[in-house]
């Protein structure tokens, strides 16, 4: 039996669940390659068994997917191999994000079959969509796989592939940061802007080690290099609560959100060709 192959990013770890989720209601063997970490970007990328399924996933940042992840994507050569795009938003929108996975799996060769959005707590606040994705995401992630699986079964029957999404297929919609107070030239301003390791760290090195980029020395979290995405998964993972963004600019912008749609109801959806 097929099983999938995945290829994802997912510094604070909501991705990751959706991804998993997908690949048990798919079922079969799975192949994972997560580039969330500089260490795991190093080893060569695993193409799965030829009959496998691509799934490519990751965090919607700015309305846009990130270009690390559409780049390595790029790497691939999907030889007309079926895959599926995944974006995980944190309760805002997906704008562009879905057309960008899509436009780089359709230019390494992939046949993009389905789409989904799914939403997960947002990178900047954990009370921006709390605790998503929950029960009920994951039951629908699954349900995703398991219907992807229905119909590769049922064209496979057929001796036929799976069709394939049309890029007017592909749900997208104009990047409008505005309308939560941000704007290109403000992600500009706030781009500086890093986490600062308040007086409480107790240097234990989990800021480092889950840093996607590797910009935290591991033992002087005050030494960040510039560069700093604010993909939140250092803030996420102090087990002191000792790293935070401080920055007025970042902290108002991170209230905005809560208070715009932090708690508004969010479904994932999924679309097929
Ligand atoms: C720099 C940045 C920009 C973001 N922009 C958006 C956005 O435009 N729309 C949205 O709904 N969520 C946005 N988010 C939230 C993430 O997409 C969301 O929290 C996602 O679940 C994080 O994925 P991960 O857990 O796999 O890292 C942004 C997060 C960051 C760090």
């Amino acid at each position: 039996m097929s099983g999938t192959a995945s290829l994802f990013f997912s510094p604070t770890g909501t991705t990751r669940k959706i991804v998993r989720a997908f690949a048990e209601g798919y079922g079969g063997p799975r192949t994972e390659n997560d580039i969330s970490l500089p260490v795991t970007r190093e080893k060569p990328l695993k193409n799965g068994g030829a009959d496998d399924l691509f799934v490519f996933a990751g965090p919607v940042y700015g309305g846009r997917s990130f270009k690390l992840l559409t780049k390595t994507i790029g790497k691939l050569d999907g030889g007309g191999r079926p895959a599926v795009c995944i974006a995980v938003y944190g309760g805002r929108h997906y704008d562009m994000a879905l057309a960008d996975l899509y436009e780089a799996a359709a230019d390494a060769g992939f046949r993009v079959i389905a789409c989904g959005a799914f939403i997960g707590e947002h990178s900047f606040s954990s009370a921006i969509q709390t605790g998503r994705p929950d029960k009920e995401d994951l039951a629908l992630a699954m349900d995703f796989g398991r219907q992807v699986r229905e119909r590769a079964e049922a064209a496979k029957a057929a001796g036929k592939d799976l069709p394939a999404m049309a890029p007017e297929d592909v749900p997208k919609r104009e990047v409008d940061l505005a309308a939560i107070g941000m704007h290109r030239e403000r992600l500009g301003r706030l781009s500086p802007n890093r986490p600062l390791a308040a007086e409480n760290c107790i240097r234990c090195g989990t800021c480092a080690a889950v840093c996607p980029l590797g910009l935290i020395d591991r033992d002087d979290p005050e030494k960040i290099e510039e560069k700093c995405i604010k993909c939140g998964a250092c803030v996420k993972a102090c087990p002191v609560g000792a790293m935070r963004f401080p920055q007025e600019d970042f902290k108002e912008v991170a209230k905005n959100c809560e208070e715009t749609f932090g708690k508004e109801e969010r479904s994932p959806q999924i679309w097929f060709a």
